[in-house]
């Protein structure tokens, strides 16, 4: 079978091996948005990096909120290019707040940079978010995109409104070369030009231009059902300038960080526990590279399950960042073929993994404790041990019951399990007969709020309040370091992308 399919694939690959389906869908991208997974994923059901005012970049000037260009933020990952169009002399220009205080070039321009990038990128999906300050209409935009040759791989949906299910898979905009989406605040008209989309009959926002770190999941704007419409996150962070709204630009590490007070990361898990789904689009001041920055990227990728109620079956919490293939897509260095099962974290010894481990618990102010432990069943065995670790605050069900050792000892601090829904985290790992190597699937993303508030609910918080040293468990202490994002180290590899969490394949 694999060889039938690597064979015909330059012709045309069928993903579906049965039947009736096959006979229609012949699909040619075996990688969209860098990920094989996703060309079976509907475009409403994949998360995206947005680069908020995309075409503000500069360095000194309160009005930009780029350092790097909208060629370089494509490259990086970034696939929604959110911007505001003023009138200019009658022309469509990219400005901020006013051309008077930034001018980022005309719309045409930019479309033409964004061709540029598609052309060179086949098989990617992009997404405009287009603010239509001055109220242009529909047909003004549409000149200046047939100008730039985007009209035609622009995708028309069927109706105005689609609800995040109803969406073409990534695979199938790609094999039609229809993969520019554009989303228009006001002013849309689908029966003038289809391929502008409303955005808040199809897209819910949180509130934005916020100046403190809370980054709540509330529905601040909509004009449809949020219930069933993809949704944007606006993470980015202001202050006030004489009493004007301008990127914070100081704790841009920190905002663009994955764990910790008013990280993109504690966003994510807000809105995962607090709407049942990931957000589709996070709209982010500054680049999320890894290349340019000291700090991980804000990318995330799938996370395992969280059960809320009522969780139909299909509706996994799969959270995607869309690393552009040159970066590696999690998959890549270390080899072996053994990249699908999620195992992508390779130490050289056991040692070097639980130095890893102490840090990263260290750090998140998270535990995790002993789950299932099991050897290879298959002959010749492909390992030796598979251990999996669990987040302290993991769900009891479906695992045995907790026998207290010591059944006179009255509880002094609140129990760490999570009622109703645990803590998905988890740290994976397999070792070997042959090497020193321990390879490791972690799911990084935890339910639950990380960093000081956690303490409580770890064996050092636990003792710290049982001596009498923390006062109150809901407060951290005041002496406690902020979380850091993981940080790159040469001894041991880091995470391929810190949030690149993914279901461990159980292998016999
Ligand atoms: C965009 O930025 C990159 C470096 O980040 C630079 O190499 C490239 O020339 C820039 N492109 C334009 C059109 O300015
Ligand atoms: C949306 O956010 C703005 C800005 O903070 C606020 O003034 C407004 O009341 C919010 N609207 C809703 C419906 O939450
Ligand atoms: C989203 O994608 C995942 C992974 O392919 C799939 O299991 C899930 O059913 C999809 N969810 C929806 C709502 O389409
Ligand atoms: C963010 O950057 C500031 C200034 O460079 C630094 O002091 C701080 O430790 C950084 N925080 C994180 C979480 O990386």
């Amino acid at each position: 079978m694999l060889s039938y399919l690597t064979f015909l694939a330059p012709v045309a690959l069928s993903l579906f091996s049965s039947g009736a389906q096959a006979a229609h869908i012949t699909r040619r991208a075996t990688t969209c948005n860098g990920h094989p997974e996703f060309c079976s994923r509907t475009y409403g059901n994949v998360t995206y990096v947005g680069a908020h005012d995309s075409y503000a970049v500069g360095v000194n000037n309160l009005a930009v909120n780029q350092d790097y260009n909208i060629t370089q933020q494509l490259s990086d990952g970034v696939r929604m290019l959110q911007m505001q169009t003023h009138n200019l002399n009658g022309a469509i220009q990219l400005c901020h707040t006013s051309c008077a205080l930034f001018n980022g070039g005309s719309l045409q321009t930019y479309l033409g940079t964004v061709k540029t990038w598609m052309d060179a990128n086949p098989n990617d999906v992009v997404s405009l978010l287009i603010v239509n300050s001055d109220g242009f209409k529909p047909t003004d935009y549409d000149t200046v995109f047939k100008a730039a040759g985007l009209d035609t791989i622009s995708y028309a949906p069927q109706s105005a409104n689609i609800p995040a299910s109803q969406w073409p898979t990534l695979g199938d905009m790609i094999d039609s070369n229809k993969r520019l989406v554009t989303f228009m605040d006001h002013g849309a008209d689908f029966t003038s030009v289809p391929y502008l989309i409303d955005e808040f009959t199809n897209v819910w926002e949180t509130e934005f231009d916020v100046t403190d770190t809370t980054f709540d999941c509330n529905v601040n704007r909509t004009n449809g059902d949020p219930t069933t419409q993809m949704y944007l996150i606006n993470h980015f962070l202001d202050k006030l300038v004489l009493g004007q709204p301008a990127p914070n630009k100081d704790v841009a590490n920190v905002t663009n960080g994955v764990s910790g007070t008013g990280s993109l990361g504690q966003q994510v898990q807000t809105c995962v526990a607090a709407n049942g789904r990931n957000p589709n689009f996070m709209l982010v001041d500054g680049t999320p590279d890894f290349s340019h920055h000291p700090y991980p990227p804000p990318v995330v990728a799938t996370t395992a399950p969280i059960p809320v109620q009522p969780t139909p079956p299909d509706n996994q919490f799969q959270l995607h960042v869309d690393a552009p293939p040159s970066r590696g897509t999690g998959r890549g260095p270390y080899g072996s073929g053994d990249m699908d099962d999620g195992y992508t974290l390779v130490f050289e010894s056991q040692a070097a993994f639980e130095a890893w481990r102490e840090k990263e618990e260290e750090e998140n102010v998270v535990e995790f404790v002993k789950g299932d432990t099991h050897g290879s069943k298959a002959v010749p065995p492909r390992f030796k041990e598979h251990v999996k670790l669990v987040c302290a605050r993991h769900s009891r069900s479906g695992r045995k019951k907790y026998v207290k050792k010591f059944p006179d000892r009255v509880r002094k601090v609140p129990s760490r399990k999570l009622e109703g829904k645990g803590c998905p985290a988890s740290i994976s790992y397999k070792t070997y007969f042959d090497r020193q190597e321990v390879r490791v699937c972690y799911v990084s993303h935890h339910s639950h709020e990380i960093g000081p508030a956690n303490l409580p609910f770890t064996r050092r918080g636990a003792r710290a309040q049982v001596g009498g040293k923390t006062p109150s468990s809901s407060r951290p202490p005041e002496n406690m370091p902020p979380p850091q994002p993981i940080a790159s180290t040469s001894t041991a590899p880091p995470p391929p992308a810190p949030f690149e969490v993914r279901e461990c394949a159980q292998d016999p």
